[in-house]
């Protein structure tokens, strides 16, 4: 069932437009990734979603609830977090301040919900009263996206989670963006490395130039000429 739906959404920086007619659902307890080429407005989609960018056209439903025009800062509240691919950790604070800082528009018990992140997250409940800069980049990403989860989302949007972390470090990322579909929440994920889309997720978005023409499952996306369709070639019928 789709918790989270992109209805010909249309937006970019200025007066031009980047990202073009875009419609996709991301569904509960499942992971959809969107790949495609560098400029090609996965990020611009993204920040679309939780309203960081405004849409010049199109609508965005978060369960039943119309948020198209809803600001960034009350999306977490609504079930919406957004994890983006820098800047996401508060540097000075602690692992224990930053999931504080996290848990900000819970509704339920932060104490009792840090100690469910921390269960989970082992490499930083080891880590608590760290610094978060002085963590690994790896760790600062799993912090991000622990501090994503204080507020029990119903869908979170992860930009690039692991650009820039080793392979080993880069299956625990993913180890725990699948643990969280596994939980039922929708999960929205832009990611650099096809052959890592396809692996970890059920439905793959591609994007080029601004549209998404082609999408389907991973099995049906990994028999496509994705080379082709990247450079523009192909697959604008699909
Ligand atoms: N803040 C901005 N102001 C103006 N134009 C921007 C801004 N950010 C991105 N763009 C432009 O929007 C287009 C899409 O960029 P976007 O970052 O969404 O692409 P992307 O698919 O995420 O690429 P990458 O794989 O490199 O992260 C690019 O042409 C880029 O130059
Ligand atoms: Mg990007």
């Amino acid at each position: 069932m789709p918790v989270l739906t992109a209805e010909n959404v249309t937006a970019g920086y200025g007066r031009t437009p980047i990202i073009n007619d875009i419609s996709l659902s991301v569904d509960a307890g499942a992971v959809t990734t969107i790949i495609g080429p560098n400029g090609a407005g996965k990020s611009t989609f993204a920040k679309t979603v939780v309203g960081i960018l405004r849409a010049t056209n199109g609508r965005i439903t978060l369960g039943d609830q119309d948020i198209t025009r809803m600001p960034p800062h009350q999306m977490p509240r609504h079930g919406l977090v957004y994890v983006p691919q820098n800047d996401n950790v508060f540097k000075t604070l602690t692992v224990r301040e930053n999931l504080d800082v996290g848990g900000y528009a819970s509704k339920g018990d932060t104490a009792a919900r840090m100690e469910y992140v921390l269960s989970i997250f082992k490499d930083l409940s080891k880590a608590t009263e760290k610094r978060a800069g002085n963590l690994s980049g790896g760790q600062q990403n799993l912090l991000a996206i622990a501090r994503a989860l204080m507020v029990e989302p119903t869908v979170i949007v992860l930009d690039e989670p692991t650009a820039g972390l080793s392979p080993a470090y880069t299956d625990v990322v993913w180890n725990q963006i699948e643990g969280i579909a596994q939980t039922g929440t929708g999960v929205l994920v832009v990611e650099q490395n096809v052959e890592r889309a396809l692996k970890h997720a059920t439905f793959v978005h591609i994007f080029v130039a601004g549209s998404n023409h082609v999408h389907g499952t991973a099995a049906d996306i990994a028999s496509l000429d994705l080379a082709a369709i990247f450079l523009g070639r192909a697959g604008a019928d699909h």
